[in-house]
């Protein structure tokens, strides 16, 4: 028999390569590679059309079974997968250390245990005492949750197969997993992959929702190879700056759900809180108006959410080349809005600094927060704080209309649910039959500029 090639896998990306490199030829990393044991593949001569056995071909329509959903006890959780856990499929959660994956999840399991199911945690990166402070912390002690240190998967797969399947279970974190059925250190792809193919076989032949934690790089792509967002059913990342309070759960990829789902968090003194209504928590601290200061009704899936958007303006005396920083927001995008309102507004900002802040450290990806952004440059530039009621929200082109966007009606309706009693956005959005908000209806960018700078 030939010997088998060595192979080297780029740890960031998984993809393959038959020699060893500095770089990595398809996503530019550096010191990457490692080897990989190597696999069996089919010889071309191998004879593939028989001696395999028959496959069934069903109809789309079909009578299966319905999917039935188990609840995390965590609504924001279970909202943000669509639903709640589904039996027999995986999860990859992804996040930044000390976001507070572990706690969510240990949260989520001490609730399932505490519904008469099994749950199963399962850390590689703490010792159970360490798990159980926490949890104690977490006033879950009482919880009748399955808790190991482990990380060989042979010994996980070999207790499980032991007994009744749990309803859950996490591992915490697939990065941590060996397997001696192959070569490489934990937390190598051929090791990651290995492990979490091992570890999906089992929660699908067995009913189990299972949820594997992954470590996040630098840039924030789930650690190791991409394959393993594709083994999964769902991707799911935690989000939030560490310094602020609240966290956002977003599902990145889901088989069985819609995508763009939030949940709301804030990690209190005894874990994560669910946010009910995230709009007031991203508005708090908002006092007397004051210039520059914008209130956004974004949407984040089927849910809107109420932000505040923050510029300020710093005329520049010599000509140095003016900052523009943007948190939050693309600053591709402000540098289109800027380029706007000097063209077709008239209005000055080369030689002054832009700072451009979404407040509480939320990330916007809404492409109709462009109005309420103009807004706050408009207002930061002519120091002329907006009506402290009033919300903003519409498409801006490069011409300088203002288009419309998608959900109008709800933008409208939860602002004045929060109270606010103005809104203002593209004109060809019908106002929303609440009686609560006047809705003004702008075509041109020109037309925000007079309200802003017109309005006392
Ligand atoms: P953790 O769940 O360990 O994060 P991850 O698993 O994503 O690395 O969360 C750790 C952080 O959360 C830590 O900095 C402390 C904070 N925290 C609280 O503020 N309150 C709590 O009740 C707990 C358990 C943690
Ligand atoms: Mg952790």
């Amino acid at each position: 028999m030939a010997k088998p090639k060595r192979r080297y896998a780029c740890q960031a990306c998984g993809s393959v390569s038959n020699r060893w490199q500095g770089q990595c030829a398809d996503c530019g990393e550096w010191n990457t590679l490692a080897e990989e044991a190597p696999q069996t593949v089919f010889s071309a001569k191998h004879d593939l059309s028989s001696g395999g056995r028959p496959i069934r071909f069903e109809a789309l329509d079909a009578p299966g079974e319905k999917l039935q959903r188990r609840t995390s006890g965590l609504g924001e959780f279970d909202r943000a997968l669509g639903g709640g856990l589904v039996p027999g499929s995986a999860i990859l959660m992804g996040g930044d250390p000390g976001i507070g994956k572990s706690t969510l999840l240990l949260q989520a399991a001490a609730n399932i245990a505490n519904s008469a199911a099994t749950a199963v945690y399962v850390s590689g990166e703490e010792a159970a005492g360490q798990v159980r402070l926490r949890a104690e912390r977490l006033g879950l002690s009482s919880a009748p949750l399955m808790l190991a240190s482990a990380t060989s998967v042979r010994d996980i797969l070999t207790t499980l197969g032991n007994m009744e399947p749990p309803a859950l279970l996490v591992i915490d974190s697939i990065q941590t997993m060996h397997s001696d059925q192959i070569e490489g250190a934990p937390g190598t792809v051929s090791q990651v992959r290995g492990c979490a193919f091992e570890l999906i076989r089992y929660a699908k032949e067995n009913g189990v929702t299972l949820v594997l934690v992954g470590h996040v790089t630098k840039d924030g792509s789930i650690a190791g190879p991409r394959v393993l967002e594709h083994m999964v059913d769902v991707v799911m990342s935690f989000e939030g700056e560490r310094s602020h309070q609240y966290r956002i759960l977003r599902s990145i990829k889901n088989r069985f759900g819609p995508v763009d789902e939030i949940g709301v968090f804030a990690m209190e003194g005894a874990g994560l809180a669910e946010v009910g209504n995230p709009s007031l928590l991203f508005l708090s601290g908002r006092e007397e108006p004051m210039a520059g200061s914008a209130v956004f009704p974004a949407m984040e899936g089927t849910r809107p959410v109420l932000v505040e958007i923050q510029a300020l303006i710093v005329r520049l005396q010599s000509g140095a080349t003016p900052r523009r920083a943007v948190v939050g927001w693309d600053s591709g995008r402000l540098a289109m809005l800027l380029a706007v309102l000097e063209a077709r507004c008239g209005l000055n900002f080369s030689s002054a600094e832009v700072y451009l802040n979404v407040a509480g450290g939320y990330r916007l990806a809404d492409p109709a927060a462009d109005l309420a952004v103009a807004a706050a440059l408009v207002s930061a530039l002519g120091d002329k704080p907006l009506p402290k009621d009033a919300v903003w929200f519409g498409e801006v082109s490069l011409a300088g209309e203002i288009r419309p966007v998608a959900h109008a009606g709800i933008r409208q309706r939860e602002a004045a649910k929060l109270g606010f009693g103005r809104g203002f956005g593209p004109a060809s959005s019908t106002p929303a039959d609440d009686k609560g908000l006047r809705y003004d209806g702008l075509t041109l960018l020109p037309n925000l500029v007079d309200r802003v700078l017109g309005a006392s």
